[in-house]
């Protein structure tokens, strides 16, 4: 196989879309679309941009809910991509952002009340974690983002989606995913890892 070396300006090569909604200063919502997530047990591991208002909730207000929305709610993550709770909007960001104090209006999404933590969940995602921060630092290599871990501690799913009680049923889950800083949904099913405990049945049949 040829293989060419480049330098793509990102290296976004596809994970699930989730939106943080975190507590401002004055006890409002902010929500923002991120890609950069992955578990570890109970443990969501995220990227968050250090001049984010993200970011500044974060720091002084740890609890956060992690909202994974299906390929339906795209043009809902789209309205908020050009905004940021930030007043005024960081330098970096002046060409292309403006700053929104009201996301869940500005995205026509709903908030719903959390169980244990201060940031709403939002409504009509099908996959909805409550969390607080366990651990928070700033990428060694450079100041632009930092990692934080976020620790779950409710994990709520539309009853749609939950299959035998306690999982995910993975042929009516479908998470948003962003490639490159394209949307795709998801692809066809291919097979299941040796350890997964569920089938995946569509029309009644089992594979
Ligand atoms: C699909 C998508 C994925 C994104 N992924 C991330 C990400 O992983 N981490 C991050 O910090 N920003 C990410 N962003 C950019 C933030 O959403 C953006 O910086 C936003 O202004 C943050 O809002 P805030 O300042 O109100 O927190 C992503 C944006 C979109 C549309």
């Amino acid at each position: 196989m040829q293989t060419l070396e480049i330098r793509p300006k990102i290296l976004y090569y596809g994970t699930p879309v989730a939106l943080i909604a975190t507590a401002n200063e004055d006890g409002s919502a902010n929500l923002a679309p991120i890609s950069s997530s992955w578990a570890l047990g109970y443990t969501l591991v995220l990227g968050i941009g250090a001049s984010s208002q993200t970011y500044a909730n974060l720091v002084a207000r740890p609890q956060l809910t992690i909202n994974v929305p299906s390929p339906a709610l795209v043009e809902h993550v789209e309205r908020l991509a050009p905004l940021t709770g930030r007043d005024p909007v960081p330098a970096e960001k002046q060409a292309q952002f403006r700053t929104e104090r009201r996301k869940f209006e500005a995205a026509g999404l709903t908030p719903l009340p959390s169980l244990e933590v201060l940031p709403p969940r939002v409504a009509e995602c099908p996959l909805q974690f409550e969390a607080v921060v366990s651990a928070l630092r700033p990428l060694a290599d450079d100041g632009f983002a930092a990692i934080v871990e976020a620790r779950v501690l409710r994990v709520h799913a539309h009853a749609e989606i939950v299959a035998e009680r306690e999982h995910i049923d993975v042929a009516k889950w479908h998470p948003l995913l962003y490639v490159y800083r394209h949307y795709f949904g998801r692809g066809t099913y291919l097979g299941r890892t040796f350890r997964a405990e569920t089938s995946y049945v569509v029309a009644g049949r089992d594979r």
